[in-house]
């Protein structure tokens, strides 16, 4: 068993105002920056908004049915960092009935500024659209033009600035949302190695959000895979140790592949996490995505695991300390939580990715 690692301690023609402004209204400008405010969209996943209007603090945001919208006067690296949204993107609407419209000679211009704008940020190398009927004619010809006005190249399957056209849910216009980043936040740099039933890093970084950040945690990771919940937690801040097993010898090369790219130094090791062998109460985090049954693991053979898992993490957890569990197992788990008397929990989200619906649970001793 290793030892845990301790840590080196829109507005088209201005005719639009900031979404419900208060922070910002009733000028999209800051005049301490004189920079414009532009309007932005954030895509989360369903159940994790409030963490990212957490980590957007200090920002009014607006709730709509398709993200969190927001006018944002500051640089925009800040919302290039976001550990929280799956992507964010710069609007802008103009006034046309359908994107023909916007093949005007005025609003290609404005068009074009918005979008080298973005490209500013990002530094994209190619650009793609996103609409619906994106095969047809007007389509073609927008690619086309924009491909001369950016001096960008079109790439339809690749493209790093995604480029999404869509009719404006509460005006008669278009909008178009331009991607800041040229891959999707989620899509962390440090992920050289994939694994199935990998964790969303947006899912792990609010896990770790909700279930409290202490400088003086020692943390444990039993069945890191590819080590997604002990990387973002590395890269929140300070710790006082954390450690990661997995008895899988695969995962375990994942997760040091990935621990490697993101320069982090944890200690992984090829272990059962049911029998590590460590002392009693060695932690004051634990936290765990458990096997699914889908992806890894099966059901069967869940209905064994996770029993066992809380006894021996009951038996790991220091007398003060939490045991966060993210499943899909939400039936079995609940069912378990509900015939002992030794945890008390509750449930601290429920996220909805990639056609899955997992929980994430926080646990303390009784
Ligand atoms: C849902 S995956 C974890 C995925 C991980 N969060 C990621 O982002 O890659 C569950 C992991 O539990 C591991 N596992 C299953 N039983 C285990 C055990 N008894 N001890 C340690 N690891 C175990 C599997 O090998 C698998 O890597």
């Amino acid at each position: 068993m290793p030892r845990p690692s301790r840590t080196p301690n829109r507005p088209s023609a201005g005719r639009r105002t900031p979404a419900g402004g208060a922070q910002f209204s009733p000028r999209p400008t800051d005049y301490r920056t004189r920079q414009p405010a532009h309007e932005y969209e954030l895509e989360v996943l369903p159940g994790l908004e409030e963490v990212a209007e957490t980590e957007l603090s200090g920002v009014k945001l607006a709730r709509d049915q398709r993200g969190l919208r927001f006018w944002y006067p500051g640089d925009p690296e800040r919302l290039t960092r976001l550990r929280s949204a799956v992507a964010a993107y710069r609007v802008k609407a103009w006034d046309v009935p359908r994107p023909r419209g916007l093949l005007g000679n005025q609003q290609l211009g404005e068009l074009t500024d918005f979008l080298r704008g973005v490209a500013q940020v990002g530094g994209h190398r190619s650009f793609r659209l996103s609409a619906a009927g994106k095969e047809s004619s007007v389509m073609q010809r927008l690619a086309d033009e924009l491909q001369a006005g950016l001096a960008l190249p079109h790439d339809p399957q690749e493209g790093e600035l995604l480029i999404r056209l869509r009719p404006e849910q509460n005006g008669p216009g278009w909008e178009v949302l331009a991607r800041l980043t040229p891959r999707p936040l989620s899509a962390r740099a440090w992920r050289e190695c994939n694994m199935g039933g990998g964790l969303n890093a947006t899912i792990a970084y609010a896990a770790h959000k909700l279930a409290g950040q202490r400088d003086e945690d020692r943390i444990f990771n039993p069945m890191c895979g590819s080590g997604t919940l002990l990387i973002e937690r590395a890269l929140m801040g300070p710790y006082d140790a954390m450690v990661g097993v997995d008895i899988s010898a695969d995962a375990v090369a994942c997760a040091r592949q990935n621990l490697q790219a993101a320069k982090k130094q944890i200690e992984v090791a090829q272990v059962d996490a049911l029998d590590t062998g460590l002392p009693a109460r060695s932690f004051d985090l634990i936290i765990a995505d458990l096997p699914w049954g889908d992806a890894i693991g099966d059901h069967r053979h869940n209905n064994v695991l996770y029993p066992r898992f809380l006894d021996e993490m009951h038996r790991l957890t220091s007398r003060h300390g939490r045991l966060c569990v993210i499943t899909h197992e939400i039936r079995l788990f609940e069912t378990l939580l509900r015939e002992q008397d030794r945890w008390n929990a509750r449930e601290l989200f429920q996220v909805y990715s990639g056609g899955h619906h997992p929980k994430a649970y926080l646990l303390g001793k009784k």
